[in-house]
């Protein structure tokens, strides 16, 4: 609790960094920045808080025991993720801050002070929020980390009826509970964390993205509601940051991949298990080719589109990627690089790999802006891309991606795609694409076959 205005001061000053932090990472030059402005504020708020709670005397034993068991724990697992499953780890993260929300708003009941309606309602809406959050988030980790009891959407007879009832019995809960029934915390926290459950378990495939932005929201807006409870100003704050700007990214993924929110959450994609076409038949006219072959066609273009997919991050291409890039400049022919917005695994996931490899954000083109100049690139070499590029978003109203836009690189002259076999990419449907009369398939690692395209253009110069 905040307990005079140096305090207060600080916290303020904490939640200018966040906001200026947040401010920062809006752009790729000054993402860096912002994101150690927001440690900053960060650093500085956790300081504080610590300097508040001994101002009240309270003992720091256990604090520290939490904080090393938590560092630890959190470390270990950031330094060991693939960076490929950075989602799952961000699922996993929104999920554990959903659920210190129900600990301390739980925590914060056993305190006579915070007997007041207002304290109270924000007890159970915190306990609510935090307990969907948290099992959502676990459901989502199990689809994201593809564990099998996670594999198949669950779908109850009466989903929606069930999770409707289910959310109405939990609000009319924290009602009663601001009234003065303490008692009806836990089974507030029960109740939410069946919801969170229902509410994941029938999403699947490719609406994951749009998930785990909005489980980022609802871990923001528990963490504001335990702010109110236990007084805590920037706690408050910086809950709302959250769970603003993860409402705008779910509103932004959600226009990625031309959905709305409510056919998201209740709608019946498939994904993850969606049939499409038979691969075989899909797969009849595939044909495949060679380093020395694309080699020779990247000689005679003039504009030549890199599209980026996951198979990318897998092979950590990027910098291979660049390499051949510059020497297809340095024979004049005209470079860029077409980013889809769910590209990969995570937003930014292919921005954040080509920043890497010091790839000028200006030659980084929108979806938007490639596709209708689409037709004028010579060659399009989709590397280790799949339901990014799939035609059938477009032409088959059965599919789960159907509807999603797509970097239009059928319209290109010649398509090279470049990714180990024809497996299925997130959506694990077939892809036309491969088989299409304009495109060349170059099968192999994606970092391998860059570089033996590489090698090649050297020795025929
Ligand atoms: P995907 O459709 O997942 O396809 C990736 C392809 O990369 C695979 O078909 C795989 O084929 C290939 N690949 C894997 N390892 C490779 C390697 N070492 N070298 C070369 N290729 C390799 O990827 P995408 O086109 O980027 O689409 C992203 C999908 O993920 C979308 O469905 C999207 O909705 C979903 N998703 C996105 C996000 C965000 S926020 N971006 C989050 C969760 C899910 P091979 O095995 O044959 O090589």
């Amino acid at each position: 609790m905040t307990v005079n205005p140096v305090i207060d001061i600080a916290y303020l000053v904490a939640a200018v960094l966040f906001i200026f932090g947040l401010k920062g990472m809006t752009h790729p030059r000054t993402a860096v920045r912002g994101n150690k402005l927001g440690a900053a504020g960060m650093t500085l708020a956790v300081i504080i808080a610590l300097c508040a709670l001994a101002a009240q005397g309270a003992g720091f034993g256990l604090i520290l025991l939490g904080a090393v068991i938590g560092s630890v724990i959190g470390a270990a697992l950031a330094i060991k993720i693939e960076m490929t499953a950075m989602p799952q780890l961000v699922a996993l993260f929104n999920g554990f801050g959903g659920l210190a929300s129900v600990f301390v708003a739980g925590g914060a009941l056993l305190d006579p002070q915070n007997n007041r309606w207002d304290a109270l309602l924000a007890s159970g809406v915190s306990g609510l929020i935090g307990a969907v959050t948290f099992t959502g988030s676990v459901v989502a980790f199990g689809k994201l980390q593809e564990l099998k009891a996670f594999r198949k959407p669950l779908r109850l007879p009466a989903q929606q009826p069930i999770n409707g009832a289910l959310a109405l019995a939990s609000l009319l809960m924290c009602v009663m509970l601001s009234q003065g029934t303490l008692s009806l915390y836990w089974p507030i926290v029960l109740i939410a964390s069946a919801l969170g459950v229902l509410l994941v378990s029938p999403i699947g495939g490719a609406d994951m993205p749009v998930v785990i932005a909005l489980l980022n929201s609802y871990s923001g807006l528990a963490a504001a509601a335990t702010g109110f409870v236990i007084n805590n100003s920037v706690l408050i704050i910086s809950g709302s940051l959250v769970g603003a700007s993860g409402i705008i990214l779910t509103k932004l993924m959600c226009k990625a991949m031309n959905r709305s929110l409510t056919n998201v959450l209740f709608g019946v994609m498939d994904g993850g298990g969606g049939k499409g076409p038979d691969a075989d038949e899909v797969y009849a006219t595939v044909r495949s080719t060679s380093a020395d072959d694309v080699a020779m066609l990247l000689e005679s273009a003039q504009r030549v589109v890199f599209v980026p997919g996951y198979g990318m991050a897998v092979a950590q291409a990027q910098h291979a990627v660049r390499d051949l890039g510059k020497m297809l400049e340095d024979r004049d022919i005209e470079v860029e690089y077409a980013i889809h917005p769910v590209a990969g695994r995570m937003p930014g996931h292919m921005n954040v790999l080509l920043a890497e490899a010091d790839i000028d954000y200006e030659k980084l083109k929108e979806m938007d802006a490639i596709n209708p100049t689409m037709e004028t690139v010579s060659v399009a070499i989709v590397i280790g891309a799949n339901d990014v590029v799939n035609p059938v978003a477009e032409t088959d109203p059965g599919s789960p991606i159907y509807g999603m836009p797509i970097i239009q690189v059928n319209k290109a002259q010649t398509v090279v795609v470049i990714k180990r076999s024809l497996s299925p990419g997130f959506a694990q449907i077939p892809n036309p694409l491969f088989a299409a009369e304009n495109t060349l398939m170059l099968f192999g690692d994606g970092q391998q076959a860059v570089l033996d395209i590489v090698t090649a253009l050297k020795e025929n110069a």
